[in-house]
C-alpha cells in the first residue's frame, strides 16, 4: 500500500537516543504525495528526563515548543511547513514536496520549564514519482489542520473520499491550512473553524457523484449560494467534522494541461560584437523667438498695460484729492492768522503791565545772600575774579 511505502522509515539511529544528545530518523517520501511527520513530545520528555541528573523514573509532562530548519539554513524547505498549536500538544511537519531531492531537517525542543534544549534531525529522502492524473480538493469547513493531520483522521477522511470517488486507489497529496490560502482567523468561539483544504489524486478518472461539480447547473447554484442540493448518493461522512463543503470542491485533470512552453535555451553570456559606436548628428538648431515672445515681449506688454492702468487712476483720484486739500488749507490758513493775531495782542498786554519783574530774573542777583550787586558796579568787576583757576597748585580758600 502507498500509505506504508511513503511511511516506511529506517529507524536507524535509534541507538543514537540512548546517547541523548541526537538521533536521526530517515525517511522516503514520493514527490508529489504528502508528507507527515509528528513531532512528539513525549519523545523528548524521555530525552530531557534521561539527561537530568535527578530523574526519578517518573515521566513529566512539561511545556515544549519546537523550532524546526532546514540545516545549515534559517528556515525550513519551501514545500514544508511546521504547525504546533499549543506548548501542550505535538507538532507536526506536514507538505508535499515536488521535485526529488534529500532534505536534512532539525528539530530543536525546548522545554518551556527548565528550558532544556534537544536536537533531532530529520532525514527527508524524495524520490521521482509519475504525478496523479486526476485531482480533487475539497474543503472541510468544521476542521482544524493539526485535527487532521494524524494518520488516524487522514484514513476517515480518505474513506469518505473513497466513496464519493468510486475508487480505492486514492493518495493524499496535500492538506493545508485555509488562512495559509486566503482564509479568515475565525472567532475565538466555539464552533467556529479555520478550515483545511484536502487534496487527493488518482489514476482513475472522476466518479458521477465528482462530475456535477463541472456541471453549469451546480456552478450556477453555488454562484447564488442558494442551498446546493445533493443527492444522497453522494454524500458520505460518517463523522460531522469531516464534511466537506461542496462549493469549494474543485477537479483538476492534469491529463487536459498543455505541456509546459520548453525551458529558455542559455547563451555564451557574451554578448555578439556589434562594430563601432557611431554618434549620432548633433541635432538641428532651434529657432528661439518664438519662446522670446512668450517669455519676455507678452509679459512685457502686460506689464505696461498695467501700469498705465494705474496710472490713469491714480491721476483722476489724485484730481479729487488736491480739490478736498484745498479746502482743508483754507480753513488752516484762518487759523494761523486768527492765532497770529491773538499771540500780538497777548503781548502788547503784557508789556502795558506796572508790577516789578521779579529779582530771579534781574542781573547779579545772589539766590543765597538776596544781596543784590548794582549793575554799575557789577559791570566793573572781572568775572574771571570770582573764579577758582582749575589748575592751580594752591588749595582753594575757604
Ligand atoms: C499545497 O498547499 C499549499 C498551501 O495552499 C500550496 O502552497 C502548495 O503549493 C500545495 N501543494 C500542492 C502540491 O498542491
Amino acid at each position: 500500500m502507498a500509505e506504508l511505502r511513503s511511511w516506511c522509515f529506517i529507524l536507524a539511529v535509534f541507538a543514537a537516543s540512548l546517547y541523548g544528545i541526537s538521533a536521526e530518523i530517515k525517511f522516503t517520501t514520493p514527490v508529489g504525495r504528502l508528507f507527515t511527520y509528528e513531532v512528539m513530545r513525549e519523545k523528548f520528555q524521555n530525552d530531557f528526563e534521561t539527561s537530568s541528573k535527578l530523574y526519578t523514573g517518573v515521566l513529566h509532562d512539561d511545556p515544549m515548543v519546537f523550532k524546526c530548519k532546514k540545516q545549515g539554513f534559517p528556515d525550513l524547505p519551501e514545500w514544508l511547513r511546521f504547525i504546533q498549536r499549543h506548548p501542550f500538544d505535538n507538532g507536526f511537519l506536514y507538505g508535499t514536496p515536488m521535485s526529488p531531492g534529500k532534505y536534512f531537517i532539525e528539530i530543536y525542543a525546548i522545554n518551556k520549564i527548565s528550558y532544556d534544549a534537544a536536537r533531532e534531525l530529520l532525514v527527508i529522502k524524495v524520490v521521482s514519482e509519475k504525478m496523479l492524473p486526476y485531482q480533487a480538493e475539497f474543503f472541510i469547513q468544521l476542521r482544524e489542520v493539526e485535527k487532521v493531520l494524524p494518520s488516524s483522521v487522514q484514513i476517515e477522511i480518505k474513506q469518505d473520499l473513497q466513496k464519493l470517488w468510486n475508487n480505492e486507489a486514492l493518495e493524499m497529496i496535500n492538506i493545508s491550512n485555509a488562512l495559509d490560502r486566503g482564509g479568515r482567523v475565525p472567532l475565538p468561539l466555539a464552533g467556529h473553524y479555520e478550515g483545511v483544504y484536502v487534496k487527493v489524486g488518482s489514476k482513475k478518472y472522476f466518479s458521477k457523484c465528482l462530475q456535477r461539480v463541472m456541471s453549469p447547473e451546480y456552478q450556477r447554484e453555488c454562484a447564488t449560494e442558494a442551498k446546493v442540493k445533493i443527492p444522497g448518493e453522494c454524500t458520505f461522512c460518517k463523522i460531522p467534522s469531516n464534511c466537506i463543503t461542496w462549493c469549494k470542491t474543485e477537479l483538476f485533470d492534469l491529463t487536459k494541461l498543455e505541456p509546459e512552453p520548453p525551458a529558455p535555451t542559455m547563451g555564451s553570456g557574451i554578448l555578439e560584437d556589434g562594430g563601432y559606436f557611431d554618434p549620432p548628428e548633433s541635432p538641428p538648431s532651434r529657432d528661439y523667438f518664438p519662446d522670446y515672445m512668450v517669455t519676455v515681449i507678452v509679459p512685457l506688454i502686460i506689464a505696461i498695460v498695467l501700469f498705465l492702468l494705474l496710472l490713469s487712476i491714480m491721476y483722476g483720484r489724485r484730481e479729487g484729492l488736491a480739490k478736498r486739500n484745498a479746502k482743508t488749507n483754507n480753513i488752516q490758513l484762518y487759523h494761523h492768522q486768527t492765532i497770529h493775531g491773538n499771540t500780538e495782542e497777548l503781548r502788547s498786554m503784557a508789556s502795558q503791565r506796572g508790577v516789578p519783574a521779579p529779582l530771579s530774573t534781574l542781573p547779579m542777583f545772589n539766590s543765597r545772600t538776596g544781596e543784590r550787586a548794582s549793575p554799575l558796579q557789577s559791570d566793573s568787576i572781572p568775572l574771571i575774579m570770582a573764579q577758582q583757576e582749575p589748575y592751580s597748585d594752591t588749595l582753594p580758600r575757604k
